[in-house]
């Protein structure tokens, strides 16, 4: 496994709409590997394929160092082509994203998601979500359509986010 160089706000590749992933081999997991180490690394609970300087509509997420051991479901998710297909409710919440450091603000979500997605193996999933896991996976798929949360943030503040 490798860590990854993290493109920052700045970067055109954060800009772009992300092309599907059309083949899933052992090369790929292994990207989605080092993208997850990279995450890791940097402390971060979503990596989007973008923020590495890849455009494929691919990303990690992981939220279970940060939701207080409140989640029952498995850790990590893999997540290849991933769409929303429902939102319900609508909650606001400080962010942060590790392509724009130091960088903190309020953003509305969907309180309550459906994500449809391929995992690394090439299985059909659905998962419901809520909390911060639903935050962190429309924040990931954001970044899969070229959007960064600067954009559509309010009240940003540099340093640390208001909730820790
Ligand atoms: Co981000």
């Amino acid at each position: 496994m490798a860590l990854l160089e993290i493109k920052t706000a700045g970067d055109p590749v954060l800009k772009q709409p992300c092309a599907p992933v059309e083949k899933i081999d052992k090369r790929f997991r292994n990207f989605l590997d080092d993208m997850a180490e990279t995450m890791y690394a940097s402390d971060g609970v979503g990596i989007a394929a973008p923020q590495v300087g890849v455009s494929l509509r691919a990303c990690i997420v992981d939220v279970s160092a940060r939701d207080g051991g409140e989640s029952d479901k498995k850790a990590r998710y893999d997540m290849i082509n991933p769409v929303i297909t429902h939102r319900e409710g609508s909650v606001v919440d400080n962010e942060g994203c590790l392509s724009c450091p130091n960088l903190f603000g309020d953003v509305e979500r969907a309180e309550k998601i459906r994500v449809e997605y391929i995992s690394r193996f090439g299985k059909k999933k659905i998962l419901d979500a809520d909390g911060l896991l639903a935050r962190c996976i429309q924040h990931e798929l954001d970044h899969l359509d070229g959007k960064l949360f600067i954009d559509i943030a309010q009240n940003i503040t540099k340093g640390r986010p208001k909730h820790e």
